[in-house]
């Protein structure tokens, strides 16, 4: 597998496929790569000729008093396991590259509305820092397909939409989550638990579990949310939100909506943990 950092290298090397006729399936992480991204890198080895897989800690999209700086950052593992995978391609921009004149002055990607609630609530700004670097992504490597995890629900709706508000002739494709064998999914920012707290991260997707069986079962929305946050609360989380939602466009549901989506983020010690589950309600 190549790795380039420039902009010009990247698009020396799309260019060449481009021309050989190939097809571009693209990747887009943070780096710190488990399972859930391999996943995503095989799954895009199906669908395109090429894959491209881009690693970019995006300060953008982080609050002045979130995780940057902690961020877990395993360059040569990244490197060792995409090579493994089998992906063609690694393009690990620096800050400059990506915001050559600065953050402060960045044209910015807004996706009104549904940015703003659940974790767009709680993380002012963060889907704008998203959908912009994603944007940018798109525009360097213009691939054919992009695909995210279905672990963060909210942001492959964003990009989905941005893609198709935008005119981009990019196909966005989710993945479903990738998770432990107890359960918790895998996710970069697990590596801040305690292994006591790993033990307790679980209670996570039980909580959501049983929301889900529950709504399954024809139990009314409020209630199912209001125990799930007492089950978080119960096993030492700290709910952010629980919600149920369209899963469509993540708007609330009405009695007549049957696919629906449980998502729910909490804190447990400095780890923010999301996680979601799709359900499909019976007929009242
Ligand atoms: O999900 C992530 O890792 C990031 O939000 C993404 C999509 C790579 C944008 O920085």
């Amino acid at each position: 597998m190549d790795m380039v950092h420039d902009l010009d290298d990247l698009r020396g090397q799309v260019r060449a496929w481009r021309t050989a006729g190939e097809h571009i399936g693209c990747v887009p992480t943070m780096g710190n790569l488990h399972e859930g991204h391999l996943t995503l890198v095989r799954q895009a080895l199906t669908l395109a000729s090429r894959v491209v897989t881009t690693v970019f800690v995006n300060p953008l999209q982080f609050g002045p008093t979130e995780d940057l700086a902690a961020y877990p950052s395993t360059p040569e593992q990244d490197q060792a396991r995409l090579t493994a995978a089998g992906c063609d391609l690694l393009f690990a921009p620096s800050v400059a590259t990506m915001y050559p004149d600065g953050q402060q002055v960045q044209t910015r990607v807004e996706v009104p509305g549904v940015s703003d609630i659940l974790c767009g609530a709680s993380r002012p700004g963060h889907f704008i820092g998203v959908a912009t670097v994603v944007c940018k992504l798109f525009n360097m490597v213009q691939p054919d397909l992009a695909l995210f995890g279905e672990k963060d629900f909210q942001q492959l709706l964003i990009i989905r939409r941005m893609a198709a508000d935008l005119a981009m002739p990019v196909d966005v494709i989710g993945v479903p989550t990738v998770r432990d064998p107890d359960g918790l999914a895998m996710s970069s920012r697990n590596a801040y638990l305690t292994s006591e707290e790993r033990t307790q991260a679980p209670a996570l997707y039980h909580a959501l579990s049983a929301a889900a069986q529950g709504l399954a079962a024809g139990l009314p929305v409020p209630r199912v949310e209001t125990e799930a946050a007492a089950a978080l609360a119960m096993a030492e989380l700290r709910p952010v939100y629980v919600s149920v939602r369209r899963a469509a466009d993540l708007g609330e549901p009405t009695a007549a909506d049957r696919e629906l989506v449980v998502l729910a983020a909490a804190y447990l010690g400095r780890a923010r943990l999301i996680d979601n589950l799709r359900v499909s309600r019976p007929r009242g």
